[in-house]
């Protein structure tokens, strides 16, 4: 949800480095986008809406040594130019981008506008520049009541470096901060202040230690081209940069916080396309290797979880989306392999959940990004309870990464396209790794992982691919498509719909087979497409029965399944890899949502209203 990057420090392309950073954030929200420059003469502001792909960075060349820049998901306020950002304050002084949403916003503004501020837009975040502008307004007063401690906590560090600012901004952002409601990330400059200054309650911001200066990125690959060392910061921290020095401060107390320099490892060449035309179908094709990379983990601690899982009274799934299907086949896998009860919820549901937590429960948080607020909001119930968290992630240094009790990554490498694929198949791996050693069968576990990659390598050949496409062909036109599972198949009919919805605009819905004939199967009609996914597993034959159910009212029916059956008009095959099933039935649906998409002429890696990491509740 929104992207931000600012630079402070020694280059003078600082416009060029932000909108390029930003083409990398791109992901994170897509509607409109905004660069703001200070420059000799003065604070330069471009914004509009579209995508900040368009933009040429070399229309941002004027020297520069500060700059920030946004791509936007809106949440309050249409997508309109004016609605963009940056926005300003009265005087054109304080420039500000915000991640997140302020709730208390028209408060605010009510309060701001009664004394003479005028706002041009009908987002929330405007009030934040308005109201800095207000507390520097007032700061000489405030400082003496303050005290002159607080004053030099504000910024000690590059004060003796820098011409200190009268009256002092990074202050000034601060008390504006404690009176905004709600989860966000600002970054923050003004005309007359050569500073960087941030602050964070619930969405992310991470500093790029570069040599030259500091960059202030929602996500890591906005200066991975410049720096692989990070700080994170923390909720209720601020931070201020002169591009030289830097301090992190607590943003209630003002009090100096330590950060330490963290390397990362992901690459940037790991992020390019490649040669690839979209991120999603490269990130479908990575399967071939990222399954391996999750079965990768470390022994001792599997078995550790493993055991914290048999041990807990009370173990709680939680994760949104495509994450929360994982959560789901986990359910399937816990209880078929390993016979233990776990509850499954979507995290956005967890809050009326509470009541069932104790000191000596467990939630097991799955995330591909680790910093969605829903899943970040079941995590503080679990806390506030005393129970323990165990986070399942792909991003490294995430928020839910940093704030559960144990984690464990997936190792995908970073996933771009809006759409989830190879995250996906990361959780469930690990997953079902953990169901193996819950039952002391963890090297067993390991091979039929193991094996199962080897088998995708095998089947995602062009071949395949084709095939699949053909169908997507044969099918682009329909309205409606129906999708049906059971078992571990079940939570994957699910997610199939939430594919093809997302990227291809179809309308898709999953279902339990065993639920058809309670309802849904009065959609059916001459012709529509029916996908039946199937195992070689005890449920296999109930399955059939549903498909051959729907294929008398007409359905055209599509089996992605090991083995062929009478059944099905067409039929994908995908190797028989036993409790992994579930992992390789949905590959197919990937790649045929995605062919889909392209070929109703949808750009699979941004799709509308969409953004890949959903950082407000
Ligand atoms: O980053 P997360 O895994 O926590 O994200 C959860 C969902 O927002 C995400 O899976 C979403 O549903 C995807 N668009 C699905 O492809």
């Amino acid at each position: 949800m929104c992207g931000i990057i600012g630079y402070v420090g020694r280059r003078t392309d600082a416009g060029v480095l932000v909108v390029e950073g930003l083409k990398r954030l791109e992901y994170r929200g897509y509607d409109s986008w905004g660069v703001a420059c200070k420059t000799e003469e003065g604070i330069v502001i471009r914004k509009d809406v579209g995508k900040i792909s368009a933009v040429n960075p070399s229309d941002f060349l004027q020297p520069s040594s500060l700059a920030m820049a946004h791509t936007r998901w809106a949440t309050h306020g249409g997508v309109t130019p004016e609605n963009a950002h940056p926005h300003v304050s009265c005087d054109g002084k304080v420039v500000v981008v915000l991640n997140g949403i302020i709730e208390n916003f028209e408060e605010l503004r009510a309060e701001l506008a009664a004394k003479g501020h005028r706002f041009v837009s009908t987002t929330d975040t405007e009030v934040i520049p308005h109201l800095i502008e207000e507390e520097m307004k007032n700061e000489g007063q405030r400082t003496e009541d303050l005290g002159q401690r607080e004053k030099e906590n504000a910024f000690p560090g590059p004060r003796s470096q820098v011409p200190s600012p009268s009256p002092d901004f990074a202050a000034a952002v601060r008390r504006a901060c404690l009176r905004f409601e709600g989860r966000f990330g600002i970054v923050a400059m003004h005309a007359d202040v050569p500073l960087l200054v941030a602050a964070r309650t619930g969405s992310p911001l991470i500093v790029g230690v570069a040599e030259d200066g500091y960059f202030i990125a929602s996500d890591t690959p906005a200066f991975i081209r410049s720096t692989a060392t990070v700080q994170y910061l923390d909720d209720g921290e601020m931070v201020v940069t002169d591009g030289q020095s830097i301090l992190f401060s607590d943003l209630r107390t003002g009090e100096e916080r330590e950060k330490r320099e963290i390397a990362i490892t992901w690459s940037a060449a790991e992020s390019q396309k490649g040669e690839y035309e979209h991120y999603m179908l490269k990130e479908i094709m990575e399967q071939k290797q990222s399954i391996a990379r999750a079965v990768n983990q470390d022994i001792d601690q599997i078995e550790t979880l493993a055991r914290a899982i048999l041990d807990a009274q009370g173990t709680f799934l939680v994760g949104c989306g495509t994450a929360a299907k994982a959560c789901m086949a986990a359910e399937y896998f816990f209880s078929v392999i390993a016979g233990h009860h776990v509850n499954f919820a979507p995290a956005s549901e967890f809050k009326l959940y509470h009541r069932f937590l104790k000191p000596e429960s467990l939630l097991i948080a799955v995330s591909q990004s680790g910093e969605t607020a829903d899943t970040l909001e079941a995590m503080k119930i679990a806390k506030s309870k005393g129970a323990k968290v165990l986070a399942i992630v792909n991003a490294e240094g995430s928020s839910i990464a940093r704030e559960a009790d144990y984690t464990l990554h997936i190792n995908a490498g970073p996933e771009r396209a809006v759409a989830s694929t190879k995250a996906l198949t990361g959780q469930m791996a690990v997953l079902l790794l953990i169901a193996y050693a819950m039952i002391g069968k963890l090297p067993k576990g390991r091979t039929r992982l193991l094996e199962t990659a080897a088998a995708i390598n095998d089947m995602l050949n062009p071949r395949y691919t084709e095939f699949i496409e053909t169908i997507a062909e044969r099918i682009q036109q329909s309205s409606d498509l129906y999708i049906i599972g059971k078992g571990w198949n079940y939570p994957m009919a699910l997610e199939s719909a939430i594919k093809i919805q997302e990227v291809s605009y179809v309308h898709a819905e999953g279902f339990a087979g065993g639920e058809l004939k309670h309802g849904p199967i009065a959609l059916i009609e001459k012709g529509t497409p029916c996908i039946a996914l199937v195992g070689n597993d005890e449920v296999r034959t109930d399955i059939v029965s549903n498909a051959i159910e729907l294929k008398a009212r007409g359905g055209f029916i599509i089996g992605i399944a090991p083995a062929r059956n009478d059944v099905f008009d067409e039929w994908i095959k995908v190797p028989d890899v036993d409790t992994a099933q579930a992992i390789v039935n949905i590959i197919p649906i990937q790649i045929l949502a995605y062919f889909l998409a392209v070929k109703r002429g949808k750009d699979p890696d941004m799709p509308r209203n969409l953004a890949k990491s959903v950082t407000v509740k």
